[in-house]
C-alpha cells in the first residue's frame, strides 16, 4: 500500500525531501496529541511542536473557517484582526518589543529580522551559534551551521561568524557549572572581537535561547542574558529565534529568552503561532522598525491576512483558556523526573535536559568519551514507532532524542512515553 504512494512521491517531488522512519507513515488525520494512519492506527505524537494546542483544535479550525467564509485579503486594507494579534503579542512580550510584522514561515521571520538588524546597524555580518538552524532560504542556510557543516554543505561564508554553542554536557566539562555561562560568554566575546579585528564587525547576533537542532541544548542559566549584552556592546542587534520554543512551551515562562533573563531587540516567532497554519511574525522595537522604514514598502502578500490572524488569536485564546503553559510545566517536570530515573538505570542515557515540553535525552556509548550512540538512538525511535509512539533524533551526532509534543500532552501520554522509552532501552 505505502510503496505505491512512495513511488508517486519519488516521481513527483524533489528527492531532497526526507521521510521519517524506516517504514514511512501514511498519516491522514490528527486529533489532540494523536495522529492516525490510513488504516486507523493511532500514534502518540511526541515531536510536533507546530500543532501546539493539539492537532486540529476545533477552536482554531472554527476561527479559520469563519474568517475564510467572510474575507481574506492583505494588509493594504484596514482590518482589526491584524491589530488585535499585534496587540496580543506585544502584551506577551517585554514593553519595548511593540512593533509587529507578520509573515508566513519561521524562515521569512528570520529573513526579515536580518533585514531589520542590517538597516539598524548598517552592518552585514552575523554571528550564530554552532549547530544552529534558522531557516531554509539561501541567506538562512548560510547562517545555519546545522546545514552548511553537514552533508552537501559548504564552508562558512565570510560574513558568517560561528560562536561555540553553550553545551555544558559535551564541552566545558572542566569548567564548574557556576562559571559555565561566563565561560561561553567569553568565547562569544572572542568571536565578536576577532570579527571586528578583521574589519567585519557583527551587526546581528541571532540565537535560540534553547538551541533545538544543535541537540535540545539547555544553556547555563543567564548565558543568553549576558550574550545579548555583550553582542549589543559590540554594536550588534540581538535577535531571539523563538520559532521552536515560544508560546508557553518552556512551562516556567511564555518565551525561552525570559527563562534566561535575556532582553532581545527582535524576536522571531513561527511554528506554534498558527498551530499548523502558515503564520509567523517578527516583533521589534519602535527604533529598529523606524530604521527599516526608509521609504521602501514592505509588502508580504499573505503575511498578516485576516484568516491567519484569526488563527493566531484563537491559538493564544486556547493557550490561555486551557492553561497550556501551566500544563507544560507540570507534564514537563513529570517527564524530566521520569527520564532522570531512567538515566540512573541505563548507562546509555548520558544526559537528560530541557524545560517544560522541550526536552532532550542524549544517548552515548561511553559516559566518559561521550561517543554519540547514533544507531542506538535510531533503533529506539524505530522501536517506539512500532509501538505507536512518534519520536525523532537531533543534534550533530543524531543521538539526541527530542521530545516536544503538542502542549495538550497529558499525564497519561507522558506515562506511555516513559514506558516506551524504558522498554526500548531495556530491549
Ligand atoms: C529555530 C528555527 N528557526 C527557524 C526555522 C524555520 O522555520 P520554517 O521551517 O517555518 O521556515 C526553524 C525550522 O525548523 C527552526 O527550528
Amino acid at each position: 500500500m505505502n510503496s505505491k504512494i512512495i513511488d508517486r512521491r519519488e516521481h513527483l517531488l524533489g528527492g531532497s525531501l526526507s521521510l521519517s522512519y524506516s517504514e514511512p507513515l501514511h498519516i491522514v488525520r490528527g486529533e489532540g496529541t494523536y495522529l492516525f494512519d490510513v488504516e486507523g492506527r493511532r500514534y502518540l505524537d511526541c515531536v510536533n511542536n507546530v500543532c501546539h494546542v493539539g492537532h486540529c483544535h476545533p477552536r482554531v479550525v472554527r476561527a479559520a473557517h469563519e474568517q475564510m467564509q467572510r474575507l481574506n485579503t492583505n494588509t493594504r486594507y484596514l482590518h482589526e484582526t491584524v491589530l488585535n494579534l499585534a496587540e496580543r503579542l506585544s502584551g506577551k512580550l517585554p514593553d519595548h518589543l511593540n512593533v509587529s510584522f507578520f509573515v508566513c514561515s519561521g524562515s521569512e521571520a528570520n529573513e526579515l529580522a536580518l533585514r531589520l538588524a542590517r538597516s539598524a546597524t548598517d552592518r552585514r555580518d552575523v554571528c550564530v551559534l554552532e549547530g544552529a538552524y534558522h531557516g531554509s532560504t539561501g541567506t538562512l542556510i548560510e547562517l545555519s551551521p546545522h546545514k552548511f557543516r553537514g552533508t552537501g554543505g559548504f564552508p562558512a561564508p565570510d560574513h558568517v561568524h560561528v560562536a561555540p554553542v553553550p553545551d555544558g554536557y559535551r564541552t566545558a566539562r572542566e569548567v564548574p557549572p557556576p562559571s559555565r555561562a561566563a565561560h561561553f560568554v567569553d568565547l562569544l566575546e572572542t568571536t565578536l572581537s576577532q570579527a571586528a579585528a578583521r574589519k567585519r564587525p557583527i551587526g546581528t547576533f541571532l540565537a535560540e535561547a534553547m538551541p533545538g537542532c544543535a541537540g535540545q541544548i539547555d544553556p547555563p542559566a543567564g548565558y543568553l542574558q549576558q550574550a545579548f549584552q555583550v553582542a549589543r556592546a559590540a554594536g550588534a542587534v540581538a535577535v531571539a529565534d523563538e520559532v521552536q520554543t515560544g508560546f508557553g512551551r518552556m512551562g516556567s515562562h511564555f518565551w525561552a529568552f525570559e527563562r534566561q533573563g535575556a532582553v532581545p531587540d527582535v524576536v522571531t516567532l513561527g511554528k506554534p503561532i498558527g498551530n499548523g497554519h502558515p503564520l509567523a511574525a517578527v516583533v521589534t522595537t519602535r527604533a529598529i522598525a523606524e530604521a527599516f522604514d526608509n521609504g521602501m514598502e514592505y509588502f508580504n502578500t499573505f503575511g498578516g491576512n485576516p484568516v491567519s490572524c484569526a488563527v493566531g488569536l484563537a491559538v493564544l485564546d486556547v493557550i490561555e483558556e486551557e492553561g497550556l503553559q501551566e500544563k507544560a510545566l507540570a507534564t514537563g517536570e513529570f517527564l524530566l523526573a521520569g527520564l532522570r530515573s531512567l538515566q540512573r538505570r541505563f548507562e546509555i542515557l548520558g544526559d537528560v535536559r530541557g524545560a517544560g515540553l522541550f526536552l532532550g535525552a542524549e544517548l552515548v556509548r561511553d559516559r566518559e568519551t561521550l561517543e554519540p550512540a547514533d544507531s542506538e538512538a535510531q533503533r529506539l525511535v524505530e522501536y517506539a514507532v512500532q509501538r505507536g509512539v512518534l519520536l525523532s533524533t537531533d543534534g550533530p551526532g543524531r543521538n539526541v532524542i527530542k521530545i516536544k509534543p503538542p502542549l495538550v500532552f497529558s499525564q497519561a501520554d507522558a506515562e506511555r512515553l516513559l514506558e516506551t522509552i524504558e522498554a526500548g532501552l531495556a530491549g
